[in-house]
């Protein structure tokens, strides 16, 4: 491939980067999203970080991962629940009018998977699935080959598959849904839920502020009873979203990504257990469940990737 530019616009952050023609990152560039403060000011940041990187030299192609609803084929972006204000932005034409350059819009789990199926810990696992747990929760699937987009290219979000009849709010408006029972957001809302309730050691770890993922996750390894219970359930609620894959795909391998993974010490042994309690018998030892290996980059470079080799 030619030198690309790749994007990922989080929830929480944007980060973007030049990938050169070997695959290496160059000219990083990390900023928040800011994202309540609505789509024309997001958009803008995400032109600041295609500035930053861009340099002297042209470029092929700029790939955005973002998060969905979106129209990978018209590069209009529906109403992502975490992305306020959003409703059938065109992203894609705005930022080619903006830089002359193609630009490809892809779901942000879509352009991860890619990413982590050509480059990173799914190589060679097909089928393969992957979730990322973090601001929200999203999936995406690559099939023979080739990145499962369905009719509408909307196919993959296993954050609002509903895990939990009448649980929690989600941001998309329905009850249950594993983003709502299991994302990072789940997390820290249940960690300023003890928080207020008592709880000393997470109230600690976050110096006053409200908590965050992170502090639950600290507080569980010290074996802080309340972390502890959140963490459990956050897992147990994971493991019945990806036992349902595992039964509709039969996958070769589960990829787990996102900022919550990254917590893998105290996720992936309880979830393994969980997941296998979930399931049929027959489909014991058909799969594995892997921690991510492109880790924050997974985005950025599954972006860039959708211009270095076709994903349909
Ligand atoms: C969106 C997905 C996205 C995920 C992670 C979910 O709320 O519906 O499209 O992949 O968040 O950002
Ligand atoms: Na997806
Ligand atoms: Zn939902």
């Amino acid at each position: 491939m030619g030198r690309c530019i790749g994007v990922d616009v989080g929830g929480t952050k944007i980060a973007a980067a030049r990938v050169e023609p070997d695959g290496s990152l160059s000219r990083r560039f990390r900023t928040d999203t800011r994202a309540a403060e609505g789509p024309a000011s997001v958009i803008e940041r995400i032109c600041q970080g295609i500035e930053q990187v861009m340099g002297e030299e042209s470029v092929e192609g700029i790939g955005i991962a973002c998060p969905g609803p979106l129209n990978a084929r018209t590069g209009v972006v529906l109403s992502p629940p975490n992305l306020p204000g959003w409703d059938r932005v065109p992203l894609k034409d705005r930022l080619e009018e903006r830089f002359g350059v193609p630009v490809r819009v892809e779901n942000d789990a879509n352009a991860a998977a890619w990413g982590e199926y050509l480059m990173g810990a799914g190589r060679g696992a097909d089928p393969m699935i992957y979730i990322t747990v973090s601001t929200g929760i999203g999936g995406g699937m690559v099939l023979d080959g080739r990145l499962y987009r369905g009719a509408d290219t909307y196919a993959g979000e296993i954050g609002h598959t509903i895990v939990d009849p009448g649980g929690a709010p989600c941001g998309c408006g329905r009850r249950g849904c594993l983003e709502a029972m299991a994302s990072g957001t789940a997390i820290a809302r249940a960690g300023a839920e003890v928080v207020r309730k008592g709880n000393r050691r997470i109230r600690e770890l976050s110096g006053g502020s409200a908590p965050r993922a992170e502090h639950v996750f600290a507080a569980c390894r010290e074996g802080d009873e309340d972390a502890s219970r959140i963490i459990s359930e956050t897992v147990r609620y994971l493991a019945i979203g990806i036992s349902n894959i595992i039964h509709l795909f039969n996958p070769r391998a589960i990829v787990i990504g996102g900022g919550v993974a990254s917590a893998g010490d105290v996720l992936f042994p309880s979830l393994r257990e969980r997941v296998r309690a979930c399931l049929m018998p027959s489909f014991a030892g058909t799969f594995e469940l892997l921690p991510a290996k492109l880790g924050e980059d997974a985005g950025v470079i599954g972006a860039a990737a959708l211009w270095a080799k076709r994903s349909e």
